[in-house]
């Protein structure tokens, strides 16, 4: 299997588990179920839940699946199988995620109108049912970490302590929160610093990035160490990957992208593209990409998919 049919495997996997452990859009109230649905289920790469996945596999020996030849190249393994424990995690994460686009894109916030190349959930609902929405979502990704663990406390509550720190307010909403108290500064004798920008990144994008690997460590079995390894390995994947989200917001098109080009600029937001330019920004998230893959070579079991997956996020189009 090449890399691009793995990851389509991996994507088609997250697509089933998100439909099915997603309330119903019949449930009652529908309209706020079917905003649920329409903001997890409208496409997204699904980075996170892979990543997760692919970590949980990490830690459950392969070799079967592999017709127990370890060195085979990637070409020739068979079709990946995370732990079916690992979906409950992954589908957690995803929710999550999307509840804080959905609420990232309101007018109070950055103000959007397209995300994965529809409409935005305000703009296809209203205000308040998007606001609705992301707020079910983030509880809906804690629910799931309680039912679908339930017979495996100490793994539930793991996973819980982890998920709650990443999306909680010293990581994603205080980078969010810190995102926007650094507008309109460049130029000004508050300008951002650098390492305002890095708690910025680190924070809004990186925590969930970590979080996406360790939890996927944690129902795989690794031990402490190895994921701390694994949120090394998020935290310079997670960084890397949000300085190319501001490279793209500043040089790709709407279409391509999905959701709307140029809105930084525009939003005077501080970016690693408005302190340092396009070119120091992407020799910087190669140098972030480059200490991820360090990290993860010194995981156990296969890590070529990670480590193709790492590499394949300098040079995304979306
Ligand atoms: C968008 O995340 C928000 C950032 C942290 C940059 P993604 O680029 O992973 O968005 P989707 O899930 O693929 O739509
Ligand atoms: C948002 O960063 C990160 C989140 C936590 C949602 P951005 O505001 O740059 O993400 P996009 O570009 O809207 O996807
Ligand atoms: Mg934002
Ligand atoms: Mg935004
Ligand atoms: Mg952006």
């Amino acid at each position: 299997m090449t890399f691009s049919e793995q990851l389509a495997h991996y994507t088609a996997q997250v697509e089933d588990a998100l439909d099915a452990l997603l309330p119903p859009a019949t449930a009652r109230p529908t309209r706020l179920h079917e905003a649920m649905r329409y903001a997890v289920l409208g496409g997204g790469k699904r980075l996170r839940p892979t990543l997760c996945l692919a970590a949980a596999e990490l830690f459950e020996p392969t070799k079967l699946r592999r017709g127990g030849d370890d060195t085979a190249p990637s070409e020739t393994a068979c079709a990946p199988a995370p732990p079916a424990a690992a979906f409950g995690a992954a589908v957690s994460i995803e929710c999550l995620h999307c509840y804080s686009l959905v609420h990232d894109d309101l007018p109070c916030m950055d103000d959007d109108d397209l995300r994965r190349g529809r409409p935005t959930t305000h703009r296809a609902f209203d205000e308040a049912t998007a606001l609705l929405a992301g707020d079910a979502l983030l509880t809906h990704a804690f629910a799931l970490l309680a039912e679908h663990y339930a017979d495996s406390p100490a793994l539930a509550h793991a996973l819980t302590r982890e998920l709650a720190h990443a999306a909680g307010s010293r990581r994603l909403i205080g980078g969010q929160m810190e995102d926007l108290l650094a507008e309109k500064k460049q130029g000004t004798e508050n300008a951002v610093t650098a390492e305002t920008l890095d708690f910025i990144h680190l924070n809004k994008t990186a925590a969930m990035i970590e979080a996406a690997l360790v939890m996927g460590g944690l129902v795989g079995g690794a031990d402490g160490p190895q994921c701390e390894t694994l949120r090394t390995v998020g935290r310079h994947l997670g960084l890397g990957f949000q300085i190319v989200d501001d490279i793209l917001d500043a040089t790709a098109d709407t279409a391509t992208l999905g959701k709307t080009a140029g809105k930084d600029a525009r939003a005077e937001k501080t970016t690693y593209v408005s302190l340092y330019g396009i070119d120091a920004a992407q020799a910087r998230a190669e140098e972030e990409t480059q200490r991820a893959l360090a990290a993860l070579a010194t995981l156990p079991g296969d890590t070529r998919f990670l480590a193709d997956l790492t590499r394949s996020l300098t040079d995304r189009k979306k």
